[in-house]
């Protein structure tokens, strides 16, 4: 009986299309099931979007459309991306689709009438509530001043500028982020999963440290028995119980017998790998509960360690204590960062996955570059664009993709295509060498040791090079009486490239079909000991990544001018480093569009024109100048009126570019006090979303004809 196995990867939020990280753990999981399946295994690889929750409700408000319009729009621009990077999935569905609400409505009654006692419980908590929006905030929704240091404008949870971690309701002057209103506090009932409950914690430490899981993993899961960090800062001692409940208006699954109350998103997103394969299953005439009663069936989940907590806690304690099957392992991969650059998870990086397609490189170039780097542990990893060129032209095409281009042609030319299994002594050692690791690569491979796979294998590759250079087939070629000896070498270098190949099938899919329509065996099995016997024609099987392509994806751009005096500085930032644009298909300049004003709104803003009658550099910073405005104001004496105003802008502007200008000032924005004086307004500016990889500040500049003091409307 085969080995059958259940597999996932990290159901992604549908709000956004993938980005470079989402791509990055498709192509972990892919090559590891490519792997298995090559070995003989049954795998059911299945994904979905993750559609619930306030974020997806707020962002389909925004963009005009129903939450269920909105992810359907999502999930149709999902194949683009799988394809096109050869994912394999067998089936992408919905945690919005019948399956799911059903599977979740169904473990929380399992939960909850749990024999031994129930394990949900309810308890009325005080929340910030918008009265605007009529909606309970989650905290990421609620802004204020930070009580410790005071800065304006923090989130919530915790404040960017102190770092200090503290509750919604600890901020000075909050505010609702979507409505500006003030929060309330109310009271509201809450559903609870009990984690704390005795029966959950000697489960989850039996089920967290059995081994299973990475020791990196293990060891940090075991800090969550001792003690946690409650949201106001403080900490407690062991597993503190899940609030899985929010009220209406929610999009989600709404609990059984709790009208308005819906599941928290994170309850209902694990059970959606349960729906997808219940679907995939339903599509085939085959029983779930069969499937999922099978006691040969191994259920393993690949995501990223920001996740670790969903997938090692709650969601083996709702399966285990709704009476079902625990996943037999958890893999965690680290982070990817592009270039050295932290990506946002919403945003990505500069590295855009559709860019990347469209520009024509390869696909497998990616899946091989990100194959050499991983490896079993959770470690973070970055894509550097010159490591990316070397370890491609180099290794997988100098390497290994050459070898077939060496051999190919003197065998089409001068015998045929035909091959001889004569391979000499030497020649059929190096064979034979290449076969006898095939169950160390399979190892690594099945342990996700994949930078150590390619290593392996670029070292078997290194050797028939070196066959290669002492053989010198090029040279044979010239003299017919070496016929034989030409004929042996080009057929050992066939054989060889066919075993590479195979070695190298899971991360290079595409490349492998190629391959096995060349040599007339199949490549999309692990073990297979026959030669090769002819081979056809030889088609180009990889092209060179180019330094234009990578100028391209990284969107270096010229020096243009769209303020006169800023060219002088932009041109120098441009020759210090390459500016590089976040290209995000759904967000204007890296920056999604901030929810829909009403004219009353705008009206409240008030802009003037300014002219700039002096401007200098400011003693002790290295970012702000100090700009004196002339806004058409007049004091009560009838005098001009002039305002002080800092801008961050010194990267951009030197101050005598400025002198003489006009621009735009909010002017009414109440005067904030800092450390270098008071501010009494503001000049507008724009910047790319992504200033780090994309620097360049542009302010603003009237048409000629306008004068200091009109309004702008
Ligand atoms: N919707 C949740 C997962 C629910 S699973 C039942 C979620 N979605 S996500 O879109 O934010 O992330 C999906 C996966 O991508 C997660 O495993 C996450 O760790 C991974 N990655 C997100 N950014 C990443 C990188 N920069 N690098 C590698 N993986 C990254 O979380
Ligand atoms: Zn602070």
């Amino acid at each position: 009986m085969p080995r059958q196995l259940f597999v996932t990867t990290a159901l992604p939020y549908a709000n956004a299309g993938f980005h470079i990280g989402h791509m990055m753990e498709y192509i972990q999981a892919d090559t590891w099931v490519r792997f298995q399946r090559m070995r003989g295994v049954k795998v059911d690889f299945v994904c979905a979007d993750d559609t619930h929750g306030a974020p997806i409700m707020i962002a389909a408000e925004k963009a005009g459309k129903t939450p269920q319009q909105f992810v359907a729009d999502i999930a149709a621009g999902r194949k683009q991306y799988l394809d096109g990077f050869h994912i394999s999935f067998d089936n992408w569905h919905s945690t919005d689709a019948p399956e799911n609400h059903e599977l979740a409505r169904q473990i929380y009654r399992d939960l909850r009438d749990n024999k031994d006692g129930s394990l949900i419980e309810t308890r009325t908590i005080e929340q910030f509530f918008d009265p605007e929006k009529n909606m309970f905030l989650p905290d990421r929704y609620i802004k204020g001043e930070c009580p410790k240091c005071h800065a304006k404008d923090q989130y919530g949870d915790n404040c960017e500028v102190c770092g200090s971690v503290y509750a919604p309701t600890d901020l000075i002057n909050p505010f609702s982020v979507l409505s500006g209103a003030r929060p309330e506090l109310k009271s509201s009932e809450h559903f609870f999963f009990k984690l704390s409950d005795p029966r959950c914690v000697a489960f989850l430490q039996e089920w967290t440290q059995d081994g299973k899981l990475q020791p990196e993993v293990a060891n940090k899961i075991k800090e969550w028995f001792s003690v946690r960090t409650n949201p106001d800062g403080s900490t407690s001692e062991g597993l503190g119980d899940w609030d899985i409940s929010r009220d209406a208006p929610y999009f989600g699954i709404e609990i059984p017998d709790a009208p308005g109350k819906y599941f928290y998103v994170w309850l209902d997103a694990p059970i959606g790998y349960l729906a997808s394969i219940k679907n995939l299953l339903t599509q085939r005439g085959q029983s779930y509960d069969d499937y999922m009663a099978n006691p040969r069936l191994e259920q393993y989940h690949f995501i990223g360690k920001d996740i670790v907590t969903f997938h090692t806690l709650f969601f083996p304690a709702c399966l285990h204590f709704s009476g079902r099957k625990t996943p037999d392992n958890v893999f965690v991969h680290g982070f990817l960062t592009v270039n050295n650059d932290k990506m946002s998870k919403s945003r990505g990086t500069g590295l855009n996955p559709l860019k990347y397609l469209s520009l024509g490189m390869n696909a497998e170039w990616l899946r091989y570059y990100l194959a050499a780097k991983l490896s079993a542990r959770n470690e973070d990893i970055d894509f550097n664009a010159d490591d990316f060129m070397a370890r491609v032209n180099s290794d997988l095409i100098g390497k290994f993709v050459n070898i077939a281009s060496r051999a190919a042609g003197f065998l089409t030319k001068r015998f045929d295509g035909k091959l001889t299994t004569e391979f000499g002594g030497m020649g059929a050692a190096i064979l034979a060498d290449i076969r006898t690791e095939s169950d160390a690569i399979a190892e690594l491979y099945n342990t996700r040791e994949f930078g150590k796979a390619t290593r392996e294998i670029m070292l078997l590759a290194d050797k028939v090079n070196a066959y290669v250079d002492q053989h010198k087939p090029w040279d044979l070629a010239k003299d017919p009486a070496n016929n034989e000896a030409l004929h042996q070498v080009c057929s050992v270098l066939i054989n060889a490239f066919a075993v590479l190949t195979r070695y190298l099938a899971p991360i290079l899919p595409s490349l492998a079909q190629s391959v096995q329509s060349f040599v007339g065996l199949p490549m999309d099995q692990w073990d297979v000991d026959t030669d090769v016997v002819a081979i056809q024609p030889y088609q180009h099987l990889m092209q060179r990544v180019t330094p234009e392509q990578l100028d391209a994806l990284f969107g270096v751009i010229e020096a243009v001018a769209p303020v006169e005096p800023a060219q002088a500085a932009i041109k120098k930032i441009v020759k210090a480093t390459p500016i590089t644009v976040s290209v995000d298909p759904n967000a204007p300049g890296g920056e999604a569009l901030a929810p829909t004003i009403g004219i009353d709104d705008f009206a409240k803003i008030d802009l003037r024109i300014a002219a700039i009658l002096n401007c200098e550099a400011v003693e002790g910073s290295t970012k702000l100048l100090r700009l004196t405005l002339d806004a058409g104001e007049k004091d009560d004496a009838g005098q001009p009126k002039t305002r002080n105003v800092f801008s961050g802008i010194a990267s951009a502007y030197k101050p005598e570019d400025l002198v003489g200008k006009l621009t735009v000032l909010v002017a009414n924005l109440a005067p904030r006090k800092m450390k270098f004086g008071v501010s009494e307004g503001m000049v507008l500016a724009a910047s790319h979303g992504d200033e780090k990889s994309n620097p360049g500040i542009y302010i603003l500049n009237p048409w000629p004809g306008a004068q200091p003091g009109m309004r702008i409307h």
